[in-house]
């Protein structure tokens, strides 16, 4: 699709095409990403830790996440733009869910995306019924590490039922696809099958019908990303040397030479 909306997501799930999702957090970063050719953009909560210097994501605010989605919003027209509901934005009800969602589609996002499973049906149902499309997350979910213990594989044994009624339950609800993080691949792959929504992984394996990254881990911008990641570049290393040879230019005096500035 030239611009992708949300029935395409149902019908590359269809075609057998693989959709791929990176989040974003600035302007700058997002018309690099759409040049690239990705599908969807997620201005993740992961802004926090990984922008902002937070330990986690239950610091970000809705307000942070406005600036954000508006930032990477505007600067592309192709992906279909995914922000997150912070944490406190919405689990206390259907109507608190609602006023936050519509406070990012009003900074330009395309869908919310918000953590859990039956305890969010009611929430989901609201938004799809007021305009406002909704990807689910599943598995590990960051904004619930302190009930969860820690980033840890989550749906293990006889806990993996739970999260297949949990994504069943989202899909009833009406979300327009779904995240999956940190679950066991045999499991991502049943539930990829058992789903007619697109299912998006990440620690997930490779059956799902998307993958999604942070960005600056795929990117390697930073000397460690969890083991899921693979980095698809050396940006971090590549900057500090750029940020090198500035600094060695100005000072040896080689920067600005004759072609860098103009007398006049
Ligand atoms: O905030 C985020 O980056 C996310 C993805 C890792 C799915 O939610
Ligand atoms: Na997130």
């Amino acid at each position: 699709p030239k611009t992708w909306r949300v029935h395409h997501l149902m019908q590359a799930k269809q075609a057998g095409r693989k959709l791929t999702m990176l989040t974003a957090y600035d302007a700058l970063t997002a018309r690099i990403l759409e040049a690239g050719g990705v599908d969807l953009l997620l201005v993740g909560d992961s802004y926090g830790n990984v922008m902002l210097g937070f330990d986690g994501t239950l610091e970000v605010s809705l307000e942070h996440m406005q600036v954000a989605t508006r930032a990477v919003a505007h600067a592309v027209s192709k992906p279909l733009v995914v922000a997150d509901l912070p944490f406190g934005s919405y689990e206390a009800s259907p109507q608190q869910a609602f006023t936050s969602a519509a406070s990012l589609m009003k900074q330009g996002a395309n869908a919310v995306k918000l953590e859990g499973g039956q305890a969010r049906v009611d929430a989901v149902r609201l938004l799809t019924s007021s305009g406002i499309p909704v990807v689910g997350h599943l598995g590990f979910t960051p904004q619930s590490e302190n009930t969860l213990g820690g980033p840890r594989m989550q749906g293990r044994g006889a806990a993996a039922q739970q999260v297949i009624d949990d994504a069943l339950a989202l899909q009833e609800s009406g979300v327009c696809a779904l995240v999956l993080e940190l679950v066991p691949a045999p499991l991502a792959t049943e539930i990829t099958k058992l789903l007619r929504i697109p299912v998006i992984g990440i620690g997930a394996g490779p059956e799902t019908d998307g993958q999604v990254l942070v960005w600056s881990d795929m990117a390697g911008m930073t000397d460690w990303a969890p083991s899921f990641v693979k980095k698809f570049a050396e940006l971090g290393p590549a900057l500090r040397q750029a940020t090198e040879d500035y600094c060695n230019a100005v000072k040896e005096g080689s920067f600005p030479a004759e072609n860098n500035y103009r007398m006049e």
